[in-house]
């Protein structure tokens, strides 16, 4: 087993301590107890305590604790003074974006803070006071004694506050302007990147620096690479946070999908011992082959002592036997049949093949992602003759741009005009809408019937996909699931009502195999949101003991932003170069999504490059490590619940 929270540095290649917990409410918890602990031990010395706050999608979790400790704890923030890292300039006060504003929304409108304890850049500064701002704000700093504890994010080039790659270790609170990575990775609070401000006030690397105390938090995938580089690399002002190895109370606070590229658990045989499951060595042998630029069959018993695999050749013997097992492994977890091969005796298929034919329901969080993501699986499972059915989560209304809504309304008025059908109602509603769209201010909620307007035009691309597909019309499900109806990015938490109208359509379909998005790392955190949905639904049938449960397999895929590690992969479906196409075309059916979507993210390709490139990737390494090369190939990982 890999080892987690190792209790110190002598053993470890980390230069911080970090410490793993499965998943970032877990970890939010914890760190939410260190804060309330310092809080109220100054409480009962009648002393206050200085806070240095961060902004972002990493604290909002610890955020919420800290609120529900308040209310249900008597955690009382009378004695806190709080100091926040950024903002962003210019930015109003009050603007959705301002992270003024997110204190508020988040924290401070909750608790018993005296609002003159409070301290946040102030982004309506004029330009020539900025200076002085900045100065009175380490002022100020100083003056409340210090922070006894800063709490930091990360952004995913090492930024801490907004010390963007270069930031020297001298750095005070000041302007700076913001990398380009940056406003792309944070365009999705924005309409779009170019209303992304080019500036802001950020503390600087000196100031974080002289916090008594440091708890640094990361969530998710997308910020494993840079806890390795900050936690186990050199320090240097290209990464920011490894500037934080200077510091002697600092701590990394992460969950396991950040902790992935640790050396701990990246390579644990290097670490110390670890125990060679068959997970483990498959893991071992295919991250050095791929380093090593081998196919898996031509490494030698040189190229794993090299690597630092002795002890698996110890154990195991010799690397040609591993080698044959490791290939078998990935030979086998190759398949064109995804739903099983029928009247077939295949023990080490992926799939059972009976019952044959499967019913199948493909959960799609967002109108495309079936397409997108398992595309070339979709078509499959459908021409080898299983019930496949789609069951659309949410809307997807937030990312038709109001241009485009407008667009159809025209159309739905001449239609009207032409079919000689009283146009009138529609002609009334489309003035409405430009009327609205015009005088909209910037991500300003639409009213509920764009929303609905939006969310049809969605609902047309999704069908239009479906029966391109080859499906008919009573297997395509939206399910509308109200958490994701908010009109905003940020989306309600998981609800009864949710899990009952996923409880209610796997009943009513009582599938053998069940798909769903296992992308953890959305950047608008819908597809968490759906996986636990799915994951509670299929949870509380199996409690109640509905007897087709049992025979009902969860298989994952990756939604538009990350693939499954080569290694995870338990099913690969290859395509052809004629597969990629049909899937690519099935892709542009979602014209609302072509070009530019609002909330595009931190990845300007559209959605099929991404799809084809991560789709070609993984058929390259698949030939990299000796097996077949295929055109593309989609991935899946089996989910036991
Ligand atoms: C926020 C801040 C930034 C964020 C970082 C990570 O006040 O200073 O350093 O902590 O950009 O952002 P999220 O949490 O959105 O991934």
């Amino acid at each position: 087993m890999p080892k987690k929270n190792a209790p110190d540095l002598i053993d470890s290649f980390e230069k911080i301590p970090v410490k793993i917990y499965p998943d970032l409410k877990e970890g939010s918890r914890f760190v939410a107890q260190q804060v309330a602990a310092l809080i109220r031990a100054r409480q009962a010395k009648k002393e206050k305590c200085v806070l240095g706050l961060a902004t972002g999608s990493t604290p909002k979790t610890l955020y919420a604790e800290l609120v529900r400790m308040h209310h249900e704890e008597k955690l009382s923030f009378k004695n806190v003074i709080t100091f926040n890292l950024d903002e962003y300039y210019p930015i109003d006060n009050d603007a959705l974006q301002s992270y003024n504003r997110f204190m508020r929304t988040h924290l401070f409108d909750h608790v018993d803070i005296n609002p003159a304890n409070i301290h946040i850049p102030n982004g309506e500064i004029s330009k020539e006071n900025i200076k002085a701002h900045c100065l009175q704000y380490e002022k100020m700093i100083e003056e409340a004694g210090g922070i006894d504890l800063q709490i930091l994010g990360i952004g995913n080039n090492g930024h801490i506050g907004f010390n963007e790659p270069g930031s020297g270790i001298y750095s005070r609170t000041r302007l700076i302007t913001l990398d380009n990575s940056t406003r792309l990775a944070n365009a999705y609070e924005f309409h779009n990147i170019s209303q992304v401000p080019r500036l802001a006030i950020t503390m600087g690397i000196s100031t974080i620096l002289r916090s008594k105390k440091i708890i640094l938090m990361a969530w998710g995938p997308a910020k494993a690479a840079v806890i390795k580089k900050a936690a186990e690399d050199d320090v240097t002002e290209r990464v920011p946070a490894s500037l934080l190895q200077n510091h002697d109370d600092v701590t990394f606070v992460v969950d396991e999908a950040a902790a992935a590229e640790l050396t701990r658990n990246k390579s644990p045989w290097l670490t110390g011992d670890c125990e060679w499951t068959p997970r483990m060595i498959k893991k071992a042998v295919v991250n050095m082959a791929l380093r090593k630029k081998k196919p898996v069959l031509s490494l030698t018993n040189a190229d794993y002592n090299e690597y630092g695999l002795s002890d698996l050749l110890v154990e195991k013997g010799d690397a040609y036997e591993i080698n044959l097992q490791v290939y078998y492994m990935l030979r086998d977890s190759i398949t064109g049949w995804p739903g099983g091969k029928p009247n077939a005796v295949i023990p080490a298929h992926p799939e059972r093949s009976s019952p044959y034919p499967k019913r199948v329901i493909i959960f799609s969080p967002h109108p495309d992602d079936d397409i997108i993501s398992m595309g070339g699986t979709f078509q499959r499972l459908h021409d080898q003759g299983h019930d496949v059915h789609v069951g659309y989560q949410t809307s997807g209304n937030i990312a038709v741009t109001d241009e485009f809504a407008t667009r159809f309304l025209d159309f739905a008025v001449g239609f009207e005009e032409i079919a000689g059908i009283d146009a009138g109602k529609s002609k009334k509603i489309l003035e409405e809408t430009r009327k609205f769209v015009a005088a909209k201010k910037s991500n300003q909620v639409d009213t509920p019937k764009l929303r609905a307007i939006k969310g049809l035009i969605r609902r047309g691309e999704a069908k239009a996909t479906c029966r391109y597909v080859g499906l008919p019309d009573g297997n395509i499900h939206f399910m509308n699931l109200p958490f994701y109806e908010t009109g905003t990015i940020e989306k309600k938490p998981m609800s009864e009502k949710d899990i009952s109208i996923t409880i209610g359509l796997l009943r009513q379909l009582k599938p053998q195999q069940v798909y769903c998005a296992g992308d953890f790392a959305d950047p608008h955190g819908t597809h968490i949101v759906c996986f636990n949905v799915v994951l509670e639904a299929l949870k509380r049938i199996k409690a109640e003991g509905d007897n087709w449960i049992s025979e009902c397999w969860l298989w994952l895929y990756k939604g538009a932003w990350q693939e499954w590690k080569i290694e995870e992969i338990e099913m690969a479906i290859p395509m052809s170069p004629d597969q990629v196409m049909k899937k690519r075309f099935g892709i542009f059916i979602h014209q609302s999504q072509k070009d530019m979507v609002p909330f595009q993210g931190s990845d300007s390709r559209e959605f099929w490059q991404r799809a084809e490139e991560r789709n070609a990737a993984t058929a390259n390494l698949y030939a990299d490590l000796g097996l077949t090369h295929y055109a593309a190939m989609e991935a899946f990982v089996r989910w036991h619940y």
